[in-house]
């Protein structure tokens, strides 16, 4: 099949596997999420991120991974990342503050995370973003329990 047709037939199979829990995040060779805005039921016991890389360029230069914080924590994050490295995914280590991450995967590649949300609070504001450096200041998202 040719590229065109794989990409409608994922978007079909995705639209119909997509559960309430279930989120795909698509990302490429530009620094933004789509969708930007994630909304979960607070029903969800766990939630699950699949991100899909769908650019061409390799990790090293477009890498992109997907982290979940509060809004107040955000940066702090992704300023202590910076040291990590790629092989670090550019994450501290053993940091709570860090709801949920992927590694930083490049163009063709696919990678996913799944969670719980119980501790999480439908009155608090949460961010995701891309902890890659340069990326996280403009490559975020809002997260909301609803
Ligand atoms: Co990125």
């Amino acid at each position: 099949m040719n590229k065109p047709v794989l990409a409608l037939l994922g978007l079909f199979l995705s639209s119909v596997a997509a559960a309430e829990c279930e989120i795909n995040v698509d990302v490429g060779d530009s620094l933004q999420f789509s969708p930007d805005t994630i909304e979960v039921e607070a029903s969800c016991e766990t939630v699950t991120v699949n991100l899909n890389h769908t650019g061409q360029l390799p990790a090293a230069a477009m890498g992109h991974n997907w982290v979940l914080s509060t809004d107040a924590d955000f940066e702090a994050i992704a300023m202590a990342g910076m040291s990590a490295g790629l092989a670090g995914n550019y994450l501290p280590a053993d940091d709570d503050r860090i709801i949920a991450a992927t590694p930083i995967i490049g163009g063709g590649e696919s990678t996913s995370v799944s969670f719980s949300i119980a501790g999480l609070d439908a009155d608090e504001s949460y961010t995701f973003f891309c902890s890659f450096p340069g990326h996280w200041s403009v490559m975020k998202g809002s997260f909301k329990i609803v």
